[in-house]
């Protein structure tokens, strides 16, 4: 045993804001009131349903995650957000279509009283949305005070003891970082200025920083990766992460990736393509936003397969990702994978995968966890990059020079001893002792 990290109670509500009230905002919020409902078990969330192996093996300590760190509980949370189009939650997910009529009946009254925030939105980042509910300052540096203050109202009115923000916004056009981004006083200076490469995600992150309130990233956007906002989070003393939830045919990537690299299976070419046909397939149908999705989704292979410690076997693969906009599909996305391998004497194979997903049913959870482990990082007096919640994520963030971990299984070993290493359990090496 090492000693536990002082970690405050998690007493009183937690308020959960997020930018972007659409399908996963919407499927998310709609999923835990239904749990609370019905008393179902909330699948897909691993900080709901995990356990964790504590000590030794023969041991036999092994609870839930959410019996073993002190997280909000789901009765706790409160929802709100910020949307330029959806005025309430219920309209929202009537929008996304992702859950049935049926299901919506219940809760109907509740995702109704979560009443859309007006929006920083400047249709210049997100080409194919015209937005209606936008707020009314033009200059960012008020656009972020407004949105202080919209965090403010929420915290008082809603007696909300803590805040966390996850943006489930559409992903902003492709921008590299530039001059503006380089510090916290040339970022605040842009403000004032209206720089035209402050985009509004990054007015958000600002705003929630300044508030004292922790951010994830669920989309591609380059927001928490800025030096400026990282190293705010440090002088705030508030934790961040992202960037852009790990669903769909990247998490299938790094489930298969380690396990062919395991077995030293060469790999010539990947290909991924898929369809959908929801809002985000819409967003990410202007080349620009594409753009943004495919640098994300690209960087997965390279840090598992370590192409540079292996040339033979990953030195030279075509990774090709595909997205297409098919209105009939809906949410209901499909994905198609072909992987040429390789193996002994170089034979060739090849493996399909054919994924027919629900994205924001996989999306759902990832924004639950990262509610709970933000507001508990959060209250254990951590800040800047929580490299601990790569697992959530397509492009992790690293907190040193390192490169981020892919790896899932790495990625979830290292979150789980992260919680074991605060709560002062050793952490779970697999070695012969433990
Ligand atoms: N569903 C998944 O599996 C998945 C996985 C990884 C990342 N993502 C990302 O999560 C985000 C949300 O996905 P979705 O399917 O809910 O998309 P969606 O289009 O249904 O919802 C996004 C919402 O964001 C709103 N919006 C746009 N700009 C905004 C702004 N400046 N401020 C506030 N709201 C704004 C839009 O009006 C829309 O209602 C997207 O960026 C998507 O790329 C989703």
């Amino acid at each position: 045993m090492t000693s536990p990290r002082a970690i405050e109670p998690a007493q009183g509500k937690l308020g959960v804001l997020m930018p972007g009230l659409g399908a996963v905002a919407s499927t998310f919020i709609a999923g835990v009131l239904h749990a609370r409902k019905t008393g179902d078990a909330p699948l897909g969330s691993v900080s709901q349903m995990a356990h964790i192996r504590l000590g030794r093996r023969e041991d036999n300590r092994n609870p839930r995650i959410k019996e073993f760190v002190p997280l909000a509980g789901l009765d706790d949370l409160v929802f709100g957000g910020w949307d330029p189009l959806s005025p309430n939650v219920l309209e929202a997910a009537t929008t996304a279509g992702v859950m049935k009529d049926a299901d919506l009946a219940a809760i109907s009254g509740e995702l109704e009283g979560i009443v859309a925030m007006d929006a920083v939105f400047e249709q210049k980042w997100v080409s194919r949305i015209d937005g209606v509910r936008v707020k009314s300052e033009t200059n960012k540096w008020e656009q972020a005070e407004a949105l202080m203050t919209d965090i403010e109202t929420f915290r008082v009115e809603n007696e909300c003891d803590r805040l966390v923000m996850v943006w489930c916004a559409s992903t902003e056009a492709f921008q590299e970082a530039s001059d503006v981004h380089r510090s916290i006083d040339s970022f605040e200076a842009g403000l004032k200025e209206n720089d035209t490469n402050i985009s509004p995600s990054q007015i958000y992150a600002y705003a929630a920083l300044m508030s004292g309130v922790p951010f994830a990233n669920g989309a591609p956007n380059l927001t928490t990766d800025l030096p400026c906002i990282v190293e705010l989070s440090e002088r705030e003393g508030v934790p961040i992460c992202g960037k852009d939830f790990k669903t769909g045919q990247t998490l299938i990537k790094t489930l298969i990736a380690p396990g062919l690299k395991s077995r030293m299976l060469g790999i010539r070419g990947w290909y991924s393509t898929n369809i959908l046909g929801n809002r985000d397939g819409e967003v990410l149908d202007a080349p620009e936003n594409f753009q943004t999705k495919e640098n994300s989704k690209l960087g997965v292979l390279d840090t598992i397969l370590q192409p540079e410690v292996y040339p033979s076997l990953y030195g030279n693969i075509d990774h090709k990702v595909r997205i297409d906009y098919y209105p009939p599909r809906g949410d209901e996305k499909e994905g198609w994978d072909n992987i040429d391998i390789f193996g002994w004497l170089g034979y060739p194979m090849q493996i399909k995968i054919n994924l027919l997903a629900r994205d924001s049913i996989l999306a759902a959870p990832i924004v639950l966890d990262l509610a709970l482990f933000m507001d508990l990082a959060s209250r254990a007096g951590e800040s800047g990059v929580q490299e601990w919640l790569s697992f959530y994520f397509k492009a992790p963030q690293a907190s040193g020079p390192a490169k981020p971990e892919h790896d899932i299984f790495i990625q979830q070993t290292k979150m789980k001893n992260t919680l074991r290493e605060w709560m002062g359990e050793i952490p779970v090496t697999h070695s012969e002792a433990g």
